[in-house]
């Protein structure tokens, strides 16, 4: 097992090296870290499979291929490559499809393993790491940091909200911010809890700031 998880290592750093959009191979590794230590803490999953989606999470991304049906084929054929059972392929590949927070928002997962990488991905997602990469993100995209007329209510849905403009800072409010009740792990809920705090801190500071407030410290 040693050499698959070293192998598929090598082809995930060697895939990902380029990225500047938050999913680079650090990324990876924490998500990796995250991970075992969910599944550690709660006694479930098999580890060896948890490994694996946690590396290869990100390699059928649309976003980091030419399209989803050639980011479906580069996981398949480097899959092909080892010597994996049939059955070990399937749920490493069921786990990546079914995690994403496009693909699985709020779909019921079928695996405790697909929801410990799930709960992993998103713990990275949120706290300090989380605005880091907000703002990586967004900034590759073309979007600003903020802008006070784009809208943002509560509750809107993914499809709303891309009809709008959007800023980095908008994606709290469409995303990070509702992540902390998403996780399927106790372990993960109590990880999340310190990083939601952070955030919503973050914000606060973010627009007293904006606002330029400072004469209350002066
Ligand atoms: P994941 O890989 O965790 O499923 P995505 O691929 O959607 O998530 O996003 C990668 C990173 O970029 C995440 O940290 C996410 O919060 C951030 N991100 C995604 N969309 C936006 C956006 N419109 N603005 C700012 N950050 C974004
Ligand atoms: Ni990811």
């Amino acid at each position: 097992m040693g050499n698959i998880i070293e192998v598929t290592e090598a082809f995930v750093k060697q895939s990902l090296e380029e990225d500047s959009t938050g999913h680079d191979w650090f990324h990876i590794e924490r998500v990796r870290r995250n991970a075992l230590t969910i599944s550690e803490n709660e006694q479930k999953g098999n580890s060896f499979i948890i490994e694996m989606a946690s590396l290869l999470h990100d390699i059928p991304d649309e976003k980091l291929n030419e399209s989803a049906e050639a980011g479906k084929e580069k996981l398949q054929s480097f899959l092909n490559t080892l010597p994996l059972k049939e059955s070990e392929k399937e749920h490493i590949t069921e786990i990546i499809f079914s995690i994403s927070f496009k693909g699985g928002n709020g779909q019921t997962l079928a695996s405790v393993e697909a929801e410990v990488v799930q709960d992993a991905d998103r713990l990275d997602a949120i706290g300090a790491i989380g605005i880091a990469r907000a703002f990586a993100y967004g900034g590759k995209k073309g979007n600003p940091i903020y802008h006070p007329d784009f809208e943002v209510r509560e509750n809107m849905t993914l499809e709303e909200y891309r009809g709008g403009k959007s800023s980095s800072i908008h994606h709290f409010y469409e995303k990070l911010l509702k992540l902390k009740d998403q996780l399927n792990t106790h372990t993960a809920k109590k990880m999340a809890d310190k990083r939601h705090d952070f955030m919503e801190l973050f914000l606060k500071e973010f627009y007293n700031d904006w606002n330029g407030k400072d004469e209350n410290n002066l």
